[in-house]
Protein backbone atom coordinates (compact mmCIF):
# COMPACT_ATOMS: atom_id res chain seq x y z
CA UNK A 1 0.00 0.00 0.00
CA UNK A 2 1.09 3.37 -0.74
CA UNK A 3 3.03 4.69 2.45
CA UNK A 4 1.12 7.94 2.55
CA UNK A 5 3.58 10.22 5.15
CA UNK A 6 6.78 9.39 2.20
CA UNK A 7 4.21 10.72 -0.28
CA UNK A 8 3.97 13.90 1.04
CA UNK A 9 7.25 14.53 2.35
CA UNK A 10 7.87 13.49 -1.03
CA UNK A 11 5.79 16.02 -2.46
CA UNK A 12 6.17 18.89 -0.06
CA UNK A 13 10.40 18.66 -1.04
CA UNK A 14 9.49 18.36 -5.18
CA UNK A 15 7.29 21.68 -4.40
CA UNK A 16 10.24 23.80 -2.69
CA UNK A 17 12.03 23.28 -6.28
CA UNK A 18 9.34 24.86 -8.41
CA UNK A 19 10.95 27.84 -10.06
CA UNK A 20 9.06 28.31 -13.44
CA UNK A 21 5.91 27.08 -15.61
CA UNK A 22 7.51 23.81 -16.33
CA UNK A 23 8.47 22.88 -13.10
CA UNK A 24 5.30 23.21 -12.22
CA UNK A 25 3.59 21.51 -14.57
CA UNK A 26 5.80 18.39 -14.28
CA UNK A 27 4.54 17.87 -10.68
CA UNK A 28 0.91 18.60 -11.94
CA UNK A 29 1.12 15.61 -14.28
CA UNK A 30 3.32 13.52 -12.00
CA UNK A 31 0.79 13.53 -8.94
CA UNK A 32 -2.46 14.63 -10.68
CA UNK A 33 -2.48 13.97 -14.32
CA UNK A 34 -4.16 11.05 -15.45
CA UNK A 35 -1.72 8.57 -14.68
CA UNK A 36 -0.03 10.72 -11.72
CA UNK A 37 0.13 9.00 -8.36
CA UNK A 38 -2.29 10.48 -6.92
CA UNK A 39 -5.44 10.01 -9.36
CA UNK A 40 -4.23 6.56 -9.29
CA UNK A 41 -4.47 5.74 -5.51
CA UNK A 42 -7.60 6.99 -5.90
CA UNK A 43 -8.46 4.28 -8.36
CA UNK A 44 -7.20 1.45 -6.56
CA UNK A 45 -9.28 2.71 -3.20
CA UNK A 46 -11.29 -0.36 -3.70
CA UNK A 47 -8.92 -2.98 -3.03
CA UNK A 48 -7.63 -1.46 0.12
CA UNK A 49 -8.80 -3.24 3.44
CA UNK A 50 -12.21 -1.48 4.23
CA UNK A 51 -11.07 -0.81 7.96
CA UNK A 52 -8.11 1.06 7.10
CA UNK A 53 -9.57 2.63 3.62
CA UNK A 54 -11.52 5.52 5.05
CA UNK A 55 -9.01 6.84 7.24
CA UNK A 56 -6.49 6.20 4.02
CA UNK A 57 -8.84 8.07 1.53
CA UNK A 58 -9.00 10.98 3.82
CA UNK A 59 -5.52 11.33 4.02
CA UNK A 60 -4.94 11.30 0.65
CA UNK A 61 -7.93 13.75 0.27
CA UNK A 62 -5.70 15.96 2.45
CA UNK A 63 -2.48 15.55 0.67
CA UNK A 64 -4.21 16.07 -2.74
CA UNK A 65 -5.79 19.23 -1.69
CA UNK A 66 -2.93 20.64 -0.04
CA UNK A 67 -1.07 19.92 -3.14
CA UNK A 68 -3.84 21.72 -5.19
CA UNK A 69 -3.67 24.56 -3.11
CA UNK A 70 -0.15 25.17 -3.70
CA UNK A 71 -0.08 24.26 -7.57
CA UNK A 72 -3.09 27.53 -7.33
CA UNK A 73 -0.47 30.07 -5.40
CA UNK A 74 2.54 28.57 -7.48
CA UNK A 75 0.60 29.88 -10.55
CA UNK A 76 -0.31 33.46 -9.09
CA UNK A 77 3.03 34.21 -8.12
CA UNK A 78 4.48 32.67 -11.99
CA UNK A 79 1.71 35.04 -13.46
CA UNK A 80 2.36 37.48 -12.03
CA UNK A 81 5.91 37.27 -12.28
CA UNK A 82 5.87 37.08 -15.83
CA UNK A 83 3.60 40.18 -15.90
CA UNK A 84 6.12 42.12 -14.27
CA UNK A 85 9.43 41.11 -16.74
CA UNK A 86 6.91 41.77 -19.77
CA UNK A 87 6.61 45.17 -18.41
CA UNK A 88 10.01 45.90 -17.69
CA UNK A 89 10.57 44.91 -21.34
CA UNK A 90 8.13 46.86 -22.49
CA UNK A 91 8.81 49.80 -20.91
CA UNK A 92 8.75 53.35 -23.31
CA UNK A 93 10.99 55.98 -22.29
CA UNK A 94 9.28 58.80 -23.33
CA UNK A 95 11.19 61.68 -22.77
CA UNK A 96 13.53 60.19 -25.82
CA UNK A 97 13.49 61.68 -28.92
CA UNK A 98 11.41 59.87 -31.45
CA UNK A 99 13.49 59.18 -34.52
CA UNK A 100 10.94 58.91 -37.54
CA UNK A 101 8.01 61.01 -37.90
CA UNK A 102 5.56 61.21 -41.31
CA UNK A 103 5.24 64.96 -40.73
CA UNK A 104 2.39 66.90 -43.05
CA UNK A 105 3.27 69.21 -45.43
CA UNK A 106 2.05 73.15 -46.14
CA UNK A 107 0.61 72.67 -49.75
CA UNK A 108 1.86 75.43 -52.01
CA UNK A 109 -0.86 77.70 -52.62
CA UNK A 110 -1.24 77.96 -48.52
CA UNK A 111 2.38 79.17 -48.74
CA UNK A 112 2.54 81.13 -51.05
CA UNK A 113 -0.78 83.50 -49.50
CA UNK A 114 0.99 83.50 -46.60
CA UNK A 115 4.12 85.00 -48.35
CA UNK A 116 1.31 87.61 -50.02
CA UNK A 117 -0.26 88.60 -46.79
CA UNK A 118 3.35 88.93 -45.22
CA UNK A 119 4.65 91.19 -48.17
CA UNK A 120 1.43 93.31 -48.27
CA UNK A 121 1.04 93.43 -44.49
CA UNK A 122 5.17 95.13 -45.19
CA UNK A 123 3.14 98.19 -46.74
CA UNK A 124 -0.14 98.55 -44.72
CA UNK A 125 -3.00 96.02 -46.12
CA UNK A 126 -4.63 94.01 -44.16
CA UNK A 127 -6.53 91.52 -44.65
CA UNK A 128 -10.27 90.89 -45.65
CA UNK A 129 -12.78 87.92 -46.57
CA UNK A 130 -15.64 87.33 -48.23
CA UNK A 131 -17.72 83.96 -48.92
CA UNK A 132 -17.80 81.61 -52.02
CA UNK A 133 -21.12 82.19 -52.50
CA UNK A 134 -22.16 85.38 -53.68
CA UNK A 135 -24.75 87.31 -54.75
CA UNK A 136 -24.83 88.62 -58.56
CA UNK A 137 -24.72 92.40 -57.13
CA UNK A 138 -21.57 91.68 -55.86
CA UNK A 139 -19.84 89.96 -58.31
CA UNK A 140 -21.08 91.93 -61.02
CA UNK A 141 -23.58 94.93 -61.19
CA UNK A 142 -21.76 96.81 -58.32
CA UNK A 143 -18.65 96.35 -59.81
CA UNK A 144 -19.97 98.27 -62.97
CA UNK A 145 -20.84 95.18 -64.64
CA UNK A 146 -24.35 95.61 -65.33
CA UNK A 147 -26.45 92.60 -67.18
CA UNK A 148 -26.10 91.82 -70.54
CA UNK A 149 -22.50 93.35 -70.10
CA UNK A 150 -20.04 90.83 -72.27
CA UNK A 151 -17.72 90.41 -69.17
CA UNK A 152 -20.32 88.47 -67.35
CA UNK A 153 -20.23 85.90 -69.96
CA UNK A 154 -16.86 85.18 -70.36
CA UNK A 155 -16.52 84.80 -66.75
CA UNK A 156 -18.19 81.10 -66.99
CA UNK A 157 -20.34 81.42 -64.08
CA UNK A 158 -21.80 78.45 -62.04
CA UNK A 159 -25.44 80.12 -60.88
CA UNK A 160 -26.57 78.43 -58.09
CA UNK A 161 -30.33 79.41 -59.20
CA UNK A 162 -32.68 79.97 -62.09
CA UNK A 163 -32.90 83.41 -61.93
CA UNK A 164 -29.16 83.81 -61.08
CA UNK A 165 -29.39 85.71 -57.97
CA UNK A 166 -26.72 83.62 -56.58
CA UNK A 167 -23.61 81.73 -57.53
CA UNK A 168 -20.00 80.77 -56.82
CA UNK A 169 -18.04 83.99 -56.56
CA UNK A 170 -16.29 83.98 -60.69
CA UNK A 171 -13.20 86.83 -58.53
CA UNK A 172 -12.41 87.64 -55.51
CA UNK A 173 -13.07 91.26 -56.51
CA UNK A 174 -16.62 90.95 -54.38
CA UNK A 175 -14.72 91.46 -51.49
CA UNK A 176 -13.76 95.47 -52.42
CA UNK A 177 -17.42 95.77 -52.86
CA UNK A 178 -18.57 94.29 -49.31
CA UNK A 179 -15.31 95.79 -47.47
CA UNK A 180 -16.60 99.55 -48.84
CA UNK A 181 -20.25 98.89 -47.83
CA UNK A 182 -18.65 98.01 -44.27
CA UNK A 183 -15.91 100.15 -43.60
CA UNK A 184 -15.40 104.00 -44.84
CA UNK A 185 -12.37 105.23 -46.45
CA UNK A 186 -9.29 105.48 -46.01
CA UNK A 187 -8.96 101.71 -47.11
CA UNK A 188 -5.97 99.41 -47.83
CA UNK A 189 -6.98 95.65 -48.04
CA UNK A 190 -5.83 92.48 -49.68
CA UNK A 191 -8.44 89.52 -49.79
CA UNK A 192 -7.03 86.20 -51.00
CA UNK A 193 -9.86 83.18 -51.39
CA UNK A 194 -11.17 80.46 -53.42
CA UNK A 195 -13.20 81.55 -56.85
CA UNK A 196 -14.87 79.20 -59.45
CA UNK A 197 -15.19 79.47 -63.36
CA UNK A 198 -16.64 76.51 -65.29
CA UNK A 199 -13.02 75.78 -67.26
CA UNK A 200 -10.76 72.84 -66.96
CA UNK A 201 -7.16 72.25 -68.91
CA UNK A 202 -3.69 72.13 -68.24
CA UNK A 203 -3.54 75.82 -66.87
CA UNK A 204 -7.87 76.01 -65.51
CA UNK A 205 -9.40 74.16 -62.52
CA UNK A 206 -12.80 74.80 -61.91
CA UNK A 207 -12.02 75.84 -58.37
CA UNK A 208 -8.47 78.28 -58.41
CA UNK A 209 -7.09 81.35 -55.92
CA UNK A 210 -6.80 85.16 -56.12
CA UNK A 211 -5.88 87.53 -54.53
CA UNK A 212 -7.64 90.81 -54.52
CA UNK A 213 -6.20 93.99 -53.64
CA UNK A 214 -8.16 97.64 -52.52
CA UNK A 215 -6.72 100.96 -51.68
CA UNK A 216 -8.88 103.85 -51.35
CA UNK A 217 -8.09 107.09 -50.13
CA UNK A 218 -8.10 111.19 -50.93
CA UNK A 219 -5.11 110.99 -52.34
CA UNK A 220 -4.64 107.53 -53.86
CA UNK A 221 -3.16 107.98 -57.48
CA UNK A 222 -1.71 105.31 -60.17
CA UNK A 223 1.68 106.42 -59.23
CA UNK A 224 0.98 104.61 -55.74
CA UNK A 225 -0.33 101.84 -57.58
CA UNK A 226 2.41 101.28 -59.83
CA UNK A 227 4.81 101.73 -56.96
CA UNK A 228 2.74 98.80 -54.59
CA UNK A 229 2.81 96.35 -57.33
CA UNK A 230 6.60 96.94 -58.50
CA UNK A 231 7.83 96.80 -54.15
CA UNK A 232 5.56 93.45 -54.61
CA UNK A 233 6.81 91.77 -57.45
CA UNK A 234 10.26 92.24 -56.69
CA UNK A 235 9.54 90.52 -53.33
CA UNK A 236 7.66 88.11 -54.41
CA UNK A 237 9.62 86.87 -57.15
CA UNK A 238 13.12 88.05 -54.47
CA UNK A 239 14.73 89.70 -56.99
CA UNK A 240 15.76 93.19 -57.22
CA UNK A 241 16.30 93.56 -60.95
CA UNK A 242 13.07 92.00 -61.87
CA UNK A 243 11.90 93.37 -65.31
CA UNK A 244 8.42 94.18 -65.28
CA UNK A 245 5.69 96.27 -67.76
CA UNK A 246 2.41 97.60 -67.46
CA UNK A 247 -0.20 97.53 -70.53
CA UNK A 248 -2.99 99.38 -71.41
CA UNK A 249 -6.47 97.05 -71.11
CA UNK A 250 -9.98 97.01 -69.76
CA UNK A 251 -12.21 96.11 -66.79
CA UNK A 252 -15.56 97.23 -66.22
CA UNK A 253 -14.25 98.30 -62.70
CA UNK A 254 -11.40 100.02 -63.39
CA UNK A 255 -10.62 103.04 -65.16
CA UNK A 256 -7.91 103.72 -66.68
CA UNK A 257 -6.90 99.70 -66.47
CA UNK A 258 -3.81 97.79 -67.23
CA UNK A 259 -2.39 94.31 -67.37
CA UNK A 260 1.11 93.80 -65.54
CA UNK A 261 3.90 91.19 -67.33
CA UNK A 262 6.49 90.23 -66.04
CA UNK A 263 9.87 89.05 -68.26
CA UNK A 264 10.73 85.57 -68.18
CA UNK A 265 13.34 83.43 -70.61
CA UNK A 266 12.97 79.43 -71.33
CA UNK A 267 15.86 77.39 -70.02
CA UNK A 268 15.90 73.69 -70.70
CA UNK A 269 12.29 74.04 -70.95
CA UNK A 270 12.07 75.79 -67.77
CA UNK A 271 10.57 79.49 -67.05
CA UNK A 272 12.96 81.75 -65.41
CA UNK A 273 11.40 84.57 -63.96
CA UNK A 274 13.11 88.07 -63.94
CA UNK A 275 14.53 88.38 -67.60
CA UNK A 276 14.50 87.37 -70.93
CA UNK A 277 12.80 88.49 -74.27
CA UNK A 278 9.24 87.32 -73.30
CA UNK A 279 6.47 89.13 -71.42
CA UNK A 280 4.32 86.52 -68.82
CA UNK A 281 1.16 88.31 -67.57
CA UNK A 282 0.74 88.01 -64.19
CA UNK A 283 -2.01 90.41 -63.04
CA UNK A 284 -4.80 93.07 -63.27
CA UNK A 285 -5.09 96.36 -62.13
CA UNK A 286 -6.43 99.93 -62.72
CA UNK A 287 -7.68 102.84 -60.91
CA UNK A 288 -11.41 102.28 -59.18
CA UNK A 289 -13.77 103.28 -61.65
CA UNK A 290 -16.04 106.04 -60.36
CA UNK A 291 -19.48 103.90 -60.50
CA UNK A 292 -18.17 101.52 -59.05
CA UNK A 293 -17.46 104.43 -55.63
CA UNK A 294 -20.90 105.78 -56.42
CA UNK A 295 -22.52 102.16 -56.07
CA UNK A 296 -21.23 101.73 -52.07
CA UNK A 297 -22.18 105.56 -51.22
CA UNK A 298 -18.94 106.26 -51.73
CA UNK A 299 -18.20 110.01 -53.25
CA UNK A 300 -15.33 110.04 -56.24
CA UNK A 301 -15.18 113.63 -56.45
CA UNK A 302 -13.43 113.09 -52.60
CA UNK A 303 -12.46 109.53 -52.91
CA UNK A 304 -10.08 107.62 -55.18
CA UNK A 305 -8.26 104.41 -55.22
CA UNK A 306 -6.25 101.25 -57.09
CA UNK A 307 -7.53 97.71 -57.32
CA UNK A 308 -5.89 94.57 -58.46
CA UNK A 309 -6.27 91.15 -59.02
CA UNK A 310 -3.97 88.19 -59.23
CA UNK A 311 -4.00 84.40 -59.97
CA UNK A 312 -2.35 83.03 -56.84
CA UNK A 313 -1.98 79.81 -57.92
CA UNK A 314 -0.13 80.84 -61.13
CA UNK A 315 2.07 82.80 -59.14
CA UNK A 316 2.57 79.55 -56.97
CA UNK A 317 3.73 77.51 -60.48
CA UNK A 318 5.69 80.52 -61.94
CA UNK A 319 7.70 80.37 -58.35
CA UNK A 320 7.90 76.85 -57.40
CA UNK A 321 8.25 75.75 -60.94
CA UNK A 322 5.42 73.31 -61.16
CA UNK A 323 4.07 72.52 -64.29
CA UNK A 324 0.40 71.21 -64.33
CA UNK A 325 -2.29 73.72 -62.66
CA UNK A 326 -4.53 70.22 -61.61
CA UNK A 327 -1.96 68.62 -59.51
CA UNK A 328 -2.74 71.24 -57.29
CA UNK A 329 -5.84 69.83 -56.39
CA UNK A 330 -5.36 66.37 -56.79
CA UNK A 331 -4.41 65.37 -53.13
CA UNK A 332 -1.41 63.04 -54.07
CA UNK A 333 0.48 62.69 -50.56
CA UNK A 334 3.91 62.37 -53.40
CA UNK A 335 2.94 65.35 -55.02
CA UNK A 336 2.51 67.30 -51.62
CA UNK A 337 5.95 65.76 -50.39
CA UNK A 338 8.04 66.83 -53.01
CA UNK A 339 6.01 70.88 -53.63
CA UNK A 340 5.05 70.97 -50.35
CA UNK A 341 6.87 73.52 -47.38
CA UNK A 342 7.63 72.34 -43.50
CA UNK A 343 5.40 73.79 -41.32
CA UNK A 344 8.16 75.28 -39.52
CA UNK A 345 9.01 77.23 -43.14
CA UNK A 346 6.56 80.30 -42.08
CA UNK A 347 7.03 82.97 -44.55
CA UNK A 348 8.11 86.47 -42.81
CA UNK A 349 9.82 89.64 -44.02
CA UNK A 350 12.44 89.45 -41.79
CA UNK A 351 13.39 85.99 -41.97
CA UNK A 352 12.54 85.74 -45.57
CA UNK A 353 10.06 84.34 -47.45
CA UNK A 354 11.33 81.02 -49.68
CA UNK A 355 15.06 81.20 -48.05
N1 LIG B 1 -11.30 90.43 -61.31
C1 LIG B 1 -10.40 90.35 -62.42
C2 LIG B 1 -10.42 88.93 -62.98
O1 LIG B 1 -10.79 88.04 -62.30
C3 LIG B 1 -8.99 90.69 -62.01
C4 LIG B 1 -8.85 92.11 -61.67
C5 LIG B 1 -8.50 93.01 -62.66
C6 LIG B 1 -9.10 92.58 -60.39
C7 LIG B 1 -8.35 94.35 -62.38
C8 LIG B 1 -8.99 93.93 -60.10
C9 LIG B 1 -8.61 94.80 -61.10
O2 LIG B 1 -9.20 94.42 -58.87
O3 LIG B 1 -8.46 96.12 -60.81
O4 LIG B 1 -10.05 88.74 -64.10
Amino acid sequence: MLDLKRLSREINSKIQEINDRESLEVIKTNYLGKKGIITEAFKILGQIDPEKRKSFAAELNLIKSDLLNDINNFQSKINFKEIETKLKLETVDITLPVNEIRRGKIHPVSQVIDELTSIFSEIGFSVAEGPDIENEFNNFTALNTPEHHPARDMHDTFYLDDDKKFLLRTHTSPVQIRTMLKNKPPIKIIAPGRTYRCDSDMTHTPMFHQLEGLHIGEEVNMGHLKGCLEFFLKKFFEDDNLEMRFRPSHFPFTEPSAEVDISYKLENNKIVVGKGDKWLEVLGCGMVHPNVLRNVKINPKKFQGYAFGLGIDRLAMLKYGITDLRSFFNGDLRWSEHYGFDANDVPTNYRGLSK
